[in-house]
């Protein structure tokens, strides 16, 4: 059994409505679970959104993202310790795709820098799914979305997606063919959680 769940991946990549569809099963089934989300609705997390929004320096943006983690790793740990299964939509690897993305030109080795600022500064997490689409695919799936963000621009997220595969190894990680049926990757994460 797996406590402590992220799903990551580009925009329009289903994370969120499988992530959602899991909680929802679960709960039902009367497993102790808790669904949370990055950027949060913390104070910091409103100002990781204006700077989203906003454009901002990669390098504000970047310490915002982690900034905002180190606090929701707090309520994690406590919902972790009560024996609860958290799952959370976008964490760690979100910073490394996407602030990496935004920095390549600025910095040798974006990912290296991110990761040494959030080494031990955050909770591990049991499993990583990586939800994997071409993203021409994951744009067509969003463009009637109300507020498109800055980020979701084709070569932005062709970027953020190398970045995922490249970060994406080791045990932790399931990659998750995204173009599956909704249900079938519900399944997938559901039972890989229960093992
Ligand atoms: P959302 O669409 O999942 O709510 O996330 C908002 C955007 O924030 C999305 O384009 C991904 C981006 N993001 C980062 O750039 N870095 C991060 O660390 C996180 C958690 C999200």
């Amino acid at each position: 059994m797996k406590h402590f769940v992220t799903f990551e991946g580009i925009d329009g990549s289903g994370k969120s409505t499988v992530s959602n569809l899991v909680y929802e099963k679960m709960k039902k089934e009367g497993y102790k679970i808790i669904l949370t989300y990055e950027p949060t609705d913390s104070w910091i997390g409103k100002i990781v959104q204006k700077c989203i929004k906003t454009k901002s320096d990669p390098f504000i943006t970047a310490y915002t993202f982690i900034a905002d983690r180190y606090e929701h790793c707090k309520q994690i740990k406590k919902w972790l310790d009560t024996g609860k299964i958290v799952l959370c939509d976008r964490y760690v690897e979100s910073t490394y795709a996407y602030q990496a993305a935004q920095m390549q030109k600025s910095i040798d080795n974006p990912i290296k820098w991110l990761k040494e600022l959030s080494k031990d500064r955050y909770v591990i997490p049991d499993r990583t799914f990586l939800f994997v689409i071409d993203p021409k695919k994951s744009l067509v799936r969003i463009q009637n979305r109300e507020n498109l963000i800055p980020f979701e621009k084709i070569d932005f997220l062709d970027k953020v997606q190398k970045n995922y595969l490249n970060i994406s190894k080791g045990a932790r990680f399931k990659k998750i063919d995204a173009t599956k049926k909704i249900h079938e990757i519900v399944d997938i994460c559901y039972k890989d959680i229960l093992k």
